[in-house]
């Protein structure tokens, strides 16, 4: 059987066609298309090394460039027509080229392989997907600072054991969210890095014998180095899983977020709004609105958990240098990049229309005896020792559990039951804002402290 009847790229040894559905089994252009304009920029990148390097003329050099930008321009008009038969993107795109350009089409492929190919496809793609990334959690980090600000002298119960423990300012618990989205930015960039490395002219795995010049490629691909090993360089998929991996702890860190978003919706807590338009209704019960946008980020992490668990999987136990297995890198990938970048896109867009009950949140702080410690820490002033004073604490506590009074509600005399170190200086302490404003050192909960952090933060996000 001739090798038209075959793949025309691979048919030449073949004596017989793929069985139909090996050949859409086998396939990848359904969700490999999606790399179509960095495989264009690879390979425009390629031709014009080639010349450079003596292997294409320059008219052969144009004539691929020119091809390959209107097939650019056919893709994003719809009007491409991708091939099931033809595997890939990155043969669905060279089969158009020749239609194309005839013969030259076919030089494209000197001194390449589709292995390096693919491999420097998904960093470039994975690349521009992780910029667009850190600029969607500079967006979410601006709307808590906006926030912060704000909201600096608001104070709600902060919890331990979801038991109210302290009370802290609402900015100050904004910030924390803030530290979280800091580290995953400072992990992305640095993944970047790796992620930025170019394995092409690696071609199938051992290099070519082509004249090629790396050097050049490299630079006009914007890599930051190149890859120095050509077995590693087809066959390394670190940085895909090094992204999952920092995609799941930004994810984590969403669902924590959006877990207490739920909570502080709900009927009981009472402490934020949150718009109707990021919220839906139930069609049976017609009181519902249902935090829906942090409740599926809480439920989506477990997408970008998976995908870093399959990659790994994927990766594990394969030997030098590039298997087909590779090809499994791309959908969980994909997957997992969505999945962020939509999650912080939508938390970027809600942050900065929540609106704390800041009433609701004030009284569940002067209610549950937030202020505990901090009576503590007086008669500590006071001279007595800790562990004393936790004690002595302690039994007002119990005692205002069974009248009804939190620490700041009962008379001098009442506190006095428990020790006669407290003097009337003692409800200066025992107020929100005496808690919160002691709490006074980098780090710390006071409002000035707050605005400090904001301003910290101010210039973290101005040096990006
Ligand atoms: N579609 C393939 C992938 O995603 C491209 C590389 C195929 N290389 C090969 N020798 N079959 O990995």
């Amino acid at each position: 059987m001739s090798a038209e009847k075959t793949n025309q790229s691979w048919g030449g040894r073949f004596s017989e066609p793929v069985d139909a559905f090996v050949a859409r089994f086998t396939a990848s252009v359904d969700f490999d298309k999606r790399l179509y304009r960095h495989d264009i920029m690879g390979s425009i990148t390629h031709a014009t090394m080639l010349e450079q390097a003596g292997v294409l003329s320059a008219a052969e050099r144009d004539a691929i460039i020119e091809g390959l930008t209107q097939i650019q321009g056919e893709i994003e008009a719809g009007q491409f027509d991708w091939r099931v038969d033809l595997e890939d993107v990155h043969m669905n795109i060279e089969a158009r080229l020749t239609d194309r350009i005839g013969i030259t089409g076919k030089k494209l492929h000197t001194g390449r392989s589709r292995n390096d190919q693919v491999a420097t496809d998904i960093r470039l793609w994975l690349r521009d997907e992780i910029d667009t990334i850190l600029g969607e959690i500079t967006r979410l980090q601006q709307g808590l600072l906006a926030q912060a600000e704000q909201h600096a002298e608001v104070i709600m119960p902060g919890f331990t054991h979801l038991q109210t423990a302290q009370p802290v300012s609402f900015g100050h618990h904004l910030l924390a969210w803030f530290e979280m989205l800091s580290r995953d930015h400072e992990r992305l960039v640095d993944c970047r890095k790796r992620v930025n490395r170019m394995p092409l002219g690696s071609a199938a795995l051992a290099g070519t014998t082509y004249p090629i010049q790396r050097e050049i490629t490299c630079r006009l691909l914007g890599f930051e180095a190149i890859g120095g090993n050509s077995l590693d360089g087809v066959s390394d998929r670190d940085f895909a899983i090094e992204f999952c991996a920092a995609a799941s702890l930004a994810m984590m860190h969403l669902s924590r977020f959006s877990e207490e978003l739920v909570l502080w919706t709900s009927a009981q807590f009472n402490f934020i709004e949150l718009p109707d338009r990021f919220c839906t209704g139930s069609s049976i019960m017609p009181q519902k609105k249902n935090p829906d946008v942090p409740e599926l980020v809480r439920g989506k992490s477990g997408r970008v958990f998976g995908a870093l668990m399959g990659l790994l999987t994927l990766m594990k136990g394969q030997p030098l240098a590039y298997n087909k297995d590779n090809q499994e890198d791309k959908e969980p990938l994909f997957d997992a990049a969505d999945t962020l970048r939509d999650s912080l896109r939508a938390f970027a867009d809600m942050v900065p229309a929540l609106k704390p009950r800041i009433e609701v949140m004030r009284e569940a702080a002067r209610r549950g005896f937030s202020t505990a410690t901090d009576l503590a820490d007086y008669l500590v002033r006071k001279g007595l020792p800790f562990r004393d004073c936790h004690e002595i604490v302690g039994h007002a506590v119990k005692y205002g559990v069974s009248t009804g009074k939190d620490l700041a509600e009962m008379s001098l005399d009442e506190l006095r039951q428990f020790s006669d170190q407290i003097t009337d200086d003692v409800f200066a302490v025992l107020t929100l804002e005496g808690s919160v404003n002691a709490r006074d050192h980098i780090g710390g909960t006071a409002p000035n402290q707050v605005r400090a952090a904001v301003a910290r933060g101010k210039e973290l996000l101005a040096a990006r």
